[in-house]
């Protein structure tokens, strides 16, 4: 396809920027709410350069009206942008950057400016940004401002606000805006209480639909989670060890929800009732009162924070995430709150993008990893308003899981394997991850532990033919989509079909602590299904990982890569691990192929693009 010039549609942003008044459009690919969370930052701020500016995701926008986007003058269209997986783009910007990668039109007369959004222990860092970025100017839009890249590895607010620190500046330069206006915070919510409005049009956690807890309704999806019953909860770590693994079934019986082995289960969790009771009381607000913030800003598309109306208490609890480190701008926000001068003066510090004021956040707020809770009890001057806070607060996100369990076997159910959270932070208190801490006290019961899910599709996948071996990389809780592989196969080897060879590489820190399915692992061994290497990492003088099993068994591996044309998968939360791997197969493939580093690194490309060398890593 080439760029038509296409007639504005009803849903039109082109349209709804003339209307209103507003040059700036911000879009946003957004997968966990970072991205869209600072593509609303900065249309607010476009206020101050006399930019109106608007929020708008890609896949409610006509894209092809960028090319419309110059009739407006003196206009700007920014992309915050996250890449995700194997360099992939959001699943709400896919289209358009799709329609981008086909296109070959012009875009003469578009003004851009691309933020990106990745983490650097992943081997396509901000790959979608960067194809952005370039392929707008290759199609002749003008760069405004340069690409900014952020790093969620290490401090992505801080790479934000400097890059931000840049943009204005060059944005001003470009359009000849000659002074910036006051810097105000402005409210994006108008606030209603409600007094006697009927207990059933208040929401109660539901994530979009009134009622949806009570009258579930298929097809289960991100807006409309099925709540699962759980069917099984239990430990698979030993007596001796200080951390907990949890090994949880979910009965999916009637949801008519389908999964593959390599999905990834999406939990929607609720926050801790002590820490939201803490904020209560330190805002000296009452959690019952019943509450709706409005979009002052009538063109949104989000008229809403959050669903509305709810009690602080239901915000707080199921809608907003209390215990990330919060970003500059909310305590930007809140600083206007606090009532001691010197108090003001901090906030206002960490909030600003100086060199010493950076420095305070990245002590105070990430280093001494403070959550809103931990500023509201250090600051005691600071009692902001509840609705103000609930409009600043991220929402909370869902956290994923990968699939332990093949359908094939579990065709009810659904196992998931997850390390609970927990840890100290440098001001002595006690962290506990929000979903594993909650779905530790899920257990069977009558009337069932419900938790609220939704299956996520992943390209992790098994070869489609049995007979091509595979090896699996997995250490930890990396093991889990490889548990649902292995009893694929196993099944498969049962009924008498024939499987190729199935290897897998375990690691963990002691054998006796964290193996987690040892009874079930040895016994596909000892059934011939598998081919089993183990690495305790903390049982001897020297750490023994599993890349260095593969490093030795460098004959196997290219056995089965070079000779046998199979599959290599890797999983795992394990920092470098991925990356070592992947090192690890460019050696193999140098050495054993005989190929210059350029032509391994080319030979494992077309790998990953023919799906025999996936991964699938968390940090
Ligand atoms: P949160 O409340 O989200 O807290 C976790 C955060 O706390 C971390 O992000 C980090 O910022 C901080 N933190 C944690 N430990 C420390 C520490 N020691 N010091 C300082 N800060 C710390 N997890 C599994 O257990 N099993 C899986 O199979 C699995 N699969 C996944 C698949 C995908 C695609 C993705 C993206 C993630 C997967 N995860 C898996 C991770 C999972 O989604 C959650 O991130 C994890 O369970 C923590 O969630 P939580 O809500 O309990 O913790
Ligand atoms: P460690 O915690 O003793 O360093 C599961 O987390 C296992 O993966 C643990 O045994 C852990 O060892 C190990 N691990 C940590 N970093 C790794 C890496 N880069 N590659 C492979 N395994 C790693």
């Amino acid at each position: 396809t080439s760029f038509v010039a296409v007639p504005p549609s009803e849903n039109s942003f082109i349209k709804k920027l003339k209307t209103s008044g507003r040059s700036l459009i911000v879009f946003y690919g957004s997968q966990t709410g970072t991205a869209e969370e600072f593509a609303g930052r900065l249309a607010k701020e476009g206020i101050r350069y006399k930019m109106k500016g608007m929020v708008a995701d890609p896949e409610e926008c006509d894209m092809e009206e960028l090319v419309h986007l110059k009739t407006i003058p003196n206009s700007l269209a920014v992309f915050c942008l996250a890449t995700y997986g194997e360099g992939d783009p959001t699943d709400n910007a896919m289209e358009f950057v799709d329609w981008l990668k086909s296109g070959d039109g012009d875009l003469t007369g578009l003004n851009y400016a691309v933020f990106g959004l990745g983490n650097k222990t992943y081997e396509h860092y901000n790959e979608v940004a960067i194809y952005v970025d370039h392929k707008l100017e290759q199609l002749g839009a003008t760069r405004v401002v340069e690409l900014g890249l952020g790093d969620d590895d290490a401090n992505i607010e801080d790479d934000f606000i400097t890059w931000k620190d840049k943009f204005w500046p060059a944005v001003c330069e470009f359009f000849g805006i000659e002074d910036a206006g006051e810097d105000v915070s402005i409210r994006q919510y108008k606030l209603t209480e409600h007094v006697d409005l009927p207990a059933d049009r208040i929401y109660t956690g539901e994530i979009a639909r009134l009622h949806s807890f009570q009258n579930q309704r298929v097809p289960y999806d991100a807006k409309n989670p099925f709540l699962a019953p759980v069917k099984i909860n239990r430990e698979l770590h030993g007596p001796t060890s200080e951390r907990s693994c949890m090994h949880i079934e979910f009965d999916i019986e009637d949801s008519k929800m389908r999964y593959e082995a390599g999905d990834h289960l999406a939990v929607y969790p609720v926050n801790n009732a002590e820490l939201v009771n803490k904020i209560g009381e330190q805002c000296c607000a009452s959690l019952d009162t019943v509450f709706t913030l409005t979009n002052t800003d009538e063109e949104s598309t989000k008229k809403h924070p959050f669903p509305c109306p709810c009690s602080y208490r239901t915000a707080l609890t199921h809608y907003l995430d209390i215990t990330s480190n919060p970003r500059t701008h909310v305590l930007k926000e809140l600083a206007e709150y606090a009532t001691d001068p010197a108090d003001k003066e901090k906030l206002k510090l960490m909030a600003s993008t100086t060199v010493e004021g950076k420095a305070a956040y990245q002590q105070w707020i990430v280093q001494q990893n403070r959550n809103i809770v931990h500023i509201l009890e250090d600051i005691p001057s600071l009692k902001p308003p509840l609705d103000h806070l609930c409009e600043i607060l991220p929402r909370l996100q869902c956290r994923y899981y990968s699939i332990s369990s093949s359908p094939k076997l579990y065709p009810t159910s659904i196992h998931i394997t997850a390390v609970v959270v927990e840890y100290k932070t440098p001001t002595g208190r006690i962290n506990k991850g929000v979903t594993t801490t909650w779905l530790k006290e899920k257990h069977p019961s009558d009337p069932p532990s419900v938790v609220p899910i939704f299956v996520r599709k992943s390209q992790f996948r098994l070869p489609t033919r049995l007979s091509i071996p595979i090896i699996m990389i997995g250490p930890g809780t990396g093991l889990a989509p490889f548990r649902g592989f292995i009893q694929e196969r196993d099944l498969a080897k049962k009924q008498d079909k024939e499987v190729g060879e199935t290897i897998l590489y375990f690691g963990c820190r002691k054998s006796q602590e964290d193996y987690l399915y040892r009874e079930e692992l040895e016994q596909y061994v000892k059934d011939g299904t598998l081919i089993l290497h183990t690495a305790f990492s903390r049982e001897q003088e020297h750490k023994v990982y599993v890349t260095h099993l593969l490093e030795k068994n460098r004959e196997e591996l290219w056995r089965v890569i070079g000779e046998q044309n199979g599959h290599i998968y890797v999983c795992g939360d394990a920092r470098n691990m991925a990356r070592d791997v992947h090192n690890i197969l460019l050696k193999v493939v140098m050495d054993r192929g005989n190929m210059s580093e350029l032509d391994a690194a080319n030979y494992i490309k077309k790998m990953e693009s023919q799906k025999r060398y996936s991964s699938d890593v968390w940090s």
